[in-house]
């Protein structure tokens, strides 16, 4: 089977790309908005960029409107406004919570109440890391590239200042997180 790319619709993009880019890891992220309201979401465009110095990167897909208009997300929008965030690694036990975190609204201070999230502080940035999440990675905003045109999405550089990692995942110095860790590579539409 073949695919030109120039004939498929949005939908046929979004799912031939994410079914042939697998697996992705998640990078559940915490933000804070300009009123310190903490933030969760997920995003599995996430990789490294550099580990000297270290740096992830993160693409944030606009919100598109009808009119050709495009909004930032509020994870884009935390990021540049406050400066930092914390990346977690979630793990199978957080699957509901992550998707629940993802559904295209920011949650409600109710909401992250009813998924039992708790907050701890972070050592190096102001965003707090969630509590219960065995990897976190405390990130300071680097740069924001614009891609596209009309823009589609904000490929965010990070730099990561302080990582938490839980003593449990510790193996000979190194930190093991596979067994636990969730990644994009299921159908999501399916
Ligand atoms: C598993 C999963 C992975 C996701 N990956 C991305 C992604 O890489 N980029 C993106 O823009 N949105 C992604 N989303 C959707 C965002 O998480 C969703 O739009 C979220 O509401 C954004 O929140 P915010 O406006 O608070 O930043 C993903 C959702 C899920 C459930």
């Amino acid at each position: 089977m073949e695919w030109p790319v120039a004939t498929l619709s949005p939908s046929e993009k979004y799912n031939l790309i994410t079914d042939c880019v697998v697996p992705r890891p998640i990078a559940w992220v915490s933000s804070v908005d300009a009123a310190g309201k903490i933030n969760i979401a997920p995003f599995s465009y996430f990789n490294i960029v550099s580990s000297e110095p270290m740096i992830v990167s993160l693409s944030v897909n606009r919100r598109l409107d009808d009119q050709g208009g495009s909004e930032r997300k509020d994870t884009a929008l935390n990021l540049a406004h406050t400066g930092d965030c914390v990346i977690h690694i979630p793990s199978h036990d957080h699957a509901p919570a992550v998707h629940a975190t993802g559904s295209g609204t920011p949650p409600t201070q109710a909401q992250i109440d009813a998924l039992g999230l708790q907050f701890a502080p972070s050592r190096q940035v102001k965003t707090p890391r969630i509590e219960n999440c065995a990897v976190a990675l405390e990130g300071r905003f680097l740069q924001q590239i614009e891609v596209g045109s009309p823009v589609v999405a904000d490929l965010i550089l990070v730099e990561i200042v302080h990582i938490y990692a839980a003593d449990d995942l510790l193996h000979n110095n190194r930190v093991h997180p596979e067994p636990y860790a969730i990644a994009a590579s299921k159908h999501p539409r399916n």
